[in-house]
């Protein structure tokens, strides 16, 4: 009984110290292979961009995108923006699936950039479209599916589709440093958010938002800022504050 039990002992060891030496052999193998996968999906993310107004270090905008301009969009460096993500320069309209079939339309001449500060990140389905500007300060945090957009489709009459219509209300945007942009939040054009301020998810902004202040809803009205003696966000109770000095 005890020899037999030795054997088996013996047997048993024997298999083990093969999976041992298996998992030892493959370990590092399986190691270099997930990271060469991983290096490939850096490369293939990062190699493929256009060329930028200047050149952004560990820039990762993810597949698949959609980029145009690209050359008027100067970026700074570790900016992160996910999937499904719309970057637009647009330098004319009407583009040619925006054009009237059956007249003319002038063609309208823009000069737009875009500005995206060091450490920008956005989770996926950002979209930035800028006829004018755009500028985006640093270690701002975009969630996902957030429009920002400095000008809008004309509807200066209702005489024909809009889509024939000049681009109009044209007006720079500022979302100001380390500001948190909330999940389907819209900017419209014109508009400046003070840094470090947070817009509420699924809010509309159709006026300036004050640093340092919370503000939600559509339109978005200001429900706190930042108390820096109490060091506390403190209520507003008439959300005016978000109503300061419209621009554009
Ligand atoms: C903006 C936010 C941070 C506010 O948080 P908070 O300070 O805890 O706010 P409160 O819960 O105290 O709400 C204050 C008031 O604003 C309202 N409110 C808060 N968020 C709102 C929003 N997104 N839309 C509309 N109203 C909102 C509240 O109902 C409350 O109103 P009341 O005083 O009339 O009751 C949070 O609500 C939010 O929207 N976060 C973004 C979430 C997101 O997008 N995450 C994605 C991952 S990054």
């Amino acid at each position: 009984m005890l020899g037999s039990d030795r054997r088996g002992g013996e047997a048993s060891g024997k298999t083990t110290g093969m999976r041992t030496s298996i998992r030892r052999t493959l370990r590092p193998w399986i190691a270099r292979a997930l990271r060469r996968l991983y290096l490939m999906g850096e490369a293939y993310v990062e190699e493929d961009l256009p060329p930028f107004a200047n050149e952004p270090k560990n820039l990762r905008i993810e597949l698949p995108r959609r980029l145009a301009g690209t050359e008027r969009m100067h970026i700074g460096n570790d900016v992160a923006i996910g999937p499904n993500s719309f970057l637009f320069a647009q330098t004319y309209y009407p583009t040619e699936v925006m054009r009237p079939p059956h007249r003319p339309m002038p063609v309208q001449h823009f000069e737009p950039s875009i500005v995206i500060g060091n450490r920008v990140t956005a989770t996926g389905a950002l979209t930035i479209g800028a006829m004018q500007r755009v500028e985006i300060e640093d270690d701002v945090m975009f969630a996902t599916n957030v429009l920002v957009s400095d000008g809008l489709h004309g509807f200066a009459h209702a005489r024909e589709p809009y889509k024939y219509q000049p681009m109009w209300r044209i007006a720079p945007i500022v979302v100001g440093r380390g500001s948190w942009v909330g999940q389907n939040a819209v900017i419209m054009p014109g508009v400046t958010i003070g840094e470090l301020a947070i817009i509420g998810a699924n809010s509309v902004v159709t006026r300036n938002v004050p640093a340092r202040s919370i503000a939600v809803g559509n339109p978005a009205r200001v429900v706190k800022r930042w108390d820096s003696v109490q060091e506390a966000w403190v209520p507003v109770a008439d959300g005016h504050e978000a109503t300061f000095a419209d621009s554009g």
